[in-house]
């Protein structure tokens, strides 16, 4: 079967060179030149752990090319996939859906048979019927229908989760999109993995539904960690102790300094978006935005705690260890390393740091901070080091070393890496999230 996926980003790339895998013949489109000319070298444009192998390979056995010709990409192809960016527009948070749209345009001008058109970027509810009228207005004489297949893909995990998901959610309104779709799935449908059709509306709330909730999640966990330190109870027994409820579940519940990322904080802002224009308040949705943005700039004060206060911390110097919203990617996008290197930062401390993939990203972000080349040159005459981000490889530091680089042995662990007993019996004074 062939597959065009228009749109040669981080969901493009990866869904493609999967869908590849899988044994579809799969073309990957981008108007971007640059982009392109670096696929066909095997340089990735995004950092994901086993991409630029699974490409590679695709690539060599002839089932992945990639192309700037959207008419050309086509041709032929019996689902599109639209999977190009919906950022948050500026001002009013809405998910801007001008590059969904021209795409859809384009893709009506040149269709060259029968297809099903698979919008995969995150739209909002309605957006599939937009897509419909635009490609229909563009007068094509062939059949087609507008699916909506939203990705559940987690950076740094992106080919794991797309090969083994929990559900693929297909939202079709007719037997032609469904039976298309059922195809270009059927190697994951073997494996068992359980297909969900609905309606396309419902498909595109699922999407949003989903990441608010999880989102929610997050928060509250976070919150009963403020709470935990208040009444000295441990939040790691609090997550475990809910979680083993089925009804609740493990997944996250890790407190730590609020989340960020591409698409909790676009997608829940974009969710209130659509509940004010339907006057539907989603009043949970808009707690939960306000508390996680509140936290981030809260994790700096409480380096600035460890410190002795702000008044105490002016011309200290501090380390931070990880800078990306998560381990295991690049993306700087909405990361809390930004709000709490600001905060240090406006209250005088020097700051260095030292991430693994993310620093070249980080710079422009925070252009007061020296990057580093390694984690201990970061903690050189620091005052404090604080793992912002739990990458492996901060999870095994040499503590001798720490305490004789550094200028005070305090550690502040926002991600509850390290247990406070081992950590304390060094000599260390050590902060972390809810566990007093
Ligand atoms: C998320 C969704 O998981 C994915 O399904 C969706 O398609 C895109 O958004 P991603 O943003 O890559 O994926 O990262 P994820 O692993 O979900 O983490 C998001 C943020 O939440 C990170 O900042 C992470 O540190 C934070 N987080 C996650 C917590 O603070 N605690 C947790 O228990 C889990």
């Amino acid at each position: 079967m062939k597959i065009a996926m228009v749109g040669s980003g981080y969901v493009g790339l990866v869904s493609g060179a999967c869908f590849a895998d899988f044994g579809h013949d799969v073309v990957c489109i981008d108007k971007d030149q640059s982009k392109i000319d670096r696929l066909h070298e095997g340089v990735m444009p995004i950092y994901e752990p086993g991409l630029d192998a699974l490409v590679e390979s695709n690539v060599k056995a002839g089932r992945l090319s990639f192309t700037t010709s959207l008419a050309e990409g086509i041709e032929g192809a019996a689902a599109i996939f639209i999977a190009v960016g919906t950022p948050s527009r500026r001002g009013d948070g809405h998910a801007d859906l001008s590059f969904v749209y021209a795409v859809a345009k384009e893709v009506g001008e040149n269709l060259s048979g029968e297809a099903v058109i698979v919008t995969k970027s995150t739209v909002p509810v309605g957006t599939g019927d937009e897509v419909e009228r635009i490609i229909r207005d563009t007068g094509t004489a062939h059949r087609f229908a507008v699916v909506s297949n939203p990705e559940f893909l987690r950076e740094g995990a992106a080919i794991g989760d797309f090969k083994r998901p929990d559900r693929i959610v297909i939202g079709a309104e007719d037997d032609f999109g469904r039976e298309v779709m059922r195809e270009v799935y059927r190697p994951l449908f073997l494996n068992e993995s359980p297909i969900l059709f609905t309606s396309r509306r419902s498909s595109e709330l699922i999407k949003y539904a989903a990441n608010a909730f999880l989102a929610t999640k997050i928060t509250f966990i976070n919150e009963m960690a403020d709470l935990c330190e208040k009444v000295g109870a441990n939040v790691q027994d609090v997550s475990r102790g809910i979680g083993m409820d089925n009804r609740i579940g493990p997944k996250f519940l890790h407190a730590g300094p609020g989340y960020g990322g591409s698409c909790f904080p676009k997608d829940t802002l974009a969710l209130l978006k659509t509940a004010e224009d339907y006057d539907s308040p989603t009043r949970i949705v808009e707690a939960v935005v306000k508390v996680n943005d509140s936290r981030k700039r809260a994790m700096g004060r409480k380096v600035l705690d460890a410190l002795g206060g702000a008044e105490a911390s002016r011309g200290k110097k501090v380390a931070l260890l990880g800078l990306t919203f998560k381990p295991n990617t690049d993306d700087m996008r909405a990361s809390p390393a930004i709000a709490v290197a600001q905060t240090l930062i406006d209250a005088g401390v020097q700051v260095s740091a030292y991430d693994p993939e993310g620093m070249e990203q980080a710079r422009p972000l925070m252009p007061q901070v020296t990057m580093c080349d390694n984690p201990y040159a970061a903690i050189e005459g620091a005052d404090a080091t604080v793992i912002v981000t739990e990458w492996d490889a901060f999870r095994a530091l040499d503590f001798a070393r720490v305490k004789e680089l550094a200028a005070a042995a305090v550690l502040v662990d926002l991600r509850n890496i390290y247990n406070p007993e081992d950590v304390r019996a060094l000599g260390f004074t050590y902060e972390s999230i809810g566990r007093a």
